[in-house]
């Protein structure tokens, strides 16, 4: 019987492979970064077969460093930044252009005219998600309007799409050569194209969109016994042994397995290239009146689906690496917590990293990233300090959100991601939300996650209260500071938010 699981976690800046054992304990990975490619202001893109070489060498070296064969592994998952959308030639393989990474705000104009044409209501009831850049379908549509013959294409049913899971689907089962056009309700629900009652491509938002259904894959539950496929393939393929792939879901709701927030009512927050902060909320759709999104938080087999409400955050741990790699006051991204300590407070500096605009709960394409309340008297140390406040100050608006349109008030929150390494990071989110803040042993909960829903379906575990008794707290930390302090700091967020609003057009 093998012993492991793999999972492949391909995120917005790394792609990594961990290999786990029964008790969800990491005995191998290997990571590797790709280009993030920036042809514009707003425009942000990947290169998809950049993309498929590093999941096949981070893989390969994974199995390697876990001194394991193909055979030792009873199933694989796949789990990826959502959104981001690719679209791809069935019969040569290639890609007809870049992937086009859900960060990226070049349909605002889109966004805009949905607005305008009053199909606002249409698709936030239909799909749970606001008219907003973020999502796959407006992507699609700029691909499907702007890159010659693609349309044709399309229609012609030689042209597919696939957000990163289904790209990775197609070449890890041999794509040209007999690839499956797959991929799961969760990343299906972040298209704006995916009916979030029936669980299928609704023939209404694709003809608002535009979109040839014919193009579109098909729809799975995240965790499958009929399996996704085997792992083989024309391109190389990533191992060279047959193992079953067997779960697929989006990385955030892949982080809500991993956390095993499998009850209605548990949250977490991942800190990760964004914050993204969800709340299972069961068999119950629940719509948001707080600029929250509606999401399937995941599907087990032929069980009913599980709903969630998230708070997505675009920019939080980007925002480190922006101090590091465009201001250059920080070596790497640890350090950022050594300056910020060498200061008591944030001096009164508020950073807005609103780059790609704001999304949760603002939804403002129209704002830009702001540093406000500067004097003389600031240094590096505060803007730091100013930025690690922007993530967890962006976590309490989702938060409150949450809470008003839940009625759930959280006593514990539980977070992962590489963020949360940042030990005073993790204290400020504690102060500024006055809860406690709750850190597993097992950081990587996204892949944990992946492997978790793939061991599922084929056996590995036998039921998700398995999984809850790997679930081990590393370190908890416990607001500091009165309410009103509280409050103060927070009154100071929201008027430098208000100062990044319709700043363009
Ligand atoms: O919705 C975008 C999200 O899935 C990206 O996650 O961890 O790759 O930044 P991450």
């Amino acid at each position: 019987m093998p012993e492991l699981v793999a999972a492949l976690d391909q995120g917005t800046t790394s792609t990594r492979c961990m290999i786990f054992d029964h008790d969800g304990r990491e005995v191998a990975r290997h990571q590797l970064e790709h280009e993030q490619i920036m042809p514009r202001s707003g425009w942000v893109e990947h290169d998809p077969d950049e993309i498929w070489e590093r999941t096949r060498t981070v893989a390969k070296k994974a199995l390697r460093r876990a001194k394991a064969d193909p055979s030792d592994l009873a199933a694989v998952g796949i789990t990826n930044q959502r959104e981001t959308t690719v679209v791809w030639d069935r019969r040569t393989g290639r890609p007809c252009y870049n992937a086009i990474v859900w960060q990226d705000t070049r349909t605002d104009s889109i966004a805009a005219a949905l607005q305008r044409d009053g199909h606002a209501d249409l698709i936030r009831e239909r799909s749970g998600l606001p008219p907003a850049t973020y999502f796959a379908g407006g992507k699609l549509k700029w691909v499907l309007d702007e890159v010659d013959g693609v349309r044709e294409a399309a229609e012609a049913g030689d042209v597919i799409f696939g957000t990163i899971d289904s790209w990775l689907l197609w070449n890890m089962t041999g794509g040209t050569e007999g690839g499956v056009h797959l991929t799961d309700v969760t990343n299906a629900s972040r298209t704006m194209l995916m009916n979030l009652e029936t669980l299928a491509w609704d023939p209404e938002l694709c003809a608002i969109f535009g979109v040839p259904m014919q193009m579109l894959p098909e729809i799975r539950p995240s965790s499958d016994p009929n399996l996704f496929g085997r792992t083989q393939g024309a391109r190389g393929g990533v191992w060279k042994g047959e193992v079953p792939i067997a779960g697929v879901l989006g990385d955030q709701h892949a982080a809500m397995v991993g956390q095993v927030c499998l009850a209605a009512g548990e949250a977490k927050n991942t800190y990760g290239t964004g914050n993204f902060l969800l709340l299972n909320t069961g068999e119950e759709l629940v719509r948001s009146k707080n600029g929250l999104l509606s999401t399937v938080c995941y599907q087990l087999g032929d069980a009913k689906p599980v709903y969630a409400l998230e708070g997505s955050i675009a920019v939080t741990g980007s925002a480190i690496q922006w101090l590091r790699d465009q201001l250059k006051i920080i070596g790497d991204a640890a350090e950022s917590e050594a300056l910020a300590r060498s200061v008591d407070d944030n001096g009164g500096v508020y950073f807005v990293p609103a780059f790609s605009g704001l999304f949760a709960p603002y939804w403002r394409s129209d704002a830009r990233g702001a540093i406000v309340g500067l004097s003389r008297y600031n240094t590096n140390a505060h803007v730091a300090r100013a930025a690690l406040e922007a993530i967890c100050y962006q976590s309490r608006d989702v938060v409150d959100a949450m809470e008003a349109d839940s009625g759930v008030h959280l006593d514990v929150l539980k977070v992962d991601g590489g963020v949360t390494a940042n030990d005073l990071c993790m204290q400020i989110q504690a102060d500024v939300l006055g809860v406690e803040v709750s850190r597993p042993e097992v950081a990587e909960t996204t892949a944990l996650g992946a492997a978790y829903a793939a061991g599922l379906a084929v056996g590995f575990w036998s039921d998700p209260d398995e999984l809850r008794e790997n679930w081990h707290e590393d370190r908890r930390w416990t607001p500091h500071g009165d309410e009103e302090s509280r409050e103060q700091g927070y009154a100071g967020w929201k008027k430098a938010v208000d100062r990044t609003l319709d700043w363009v057009d």
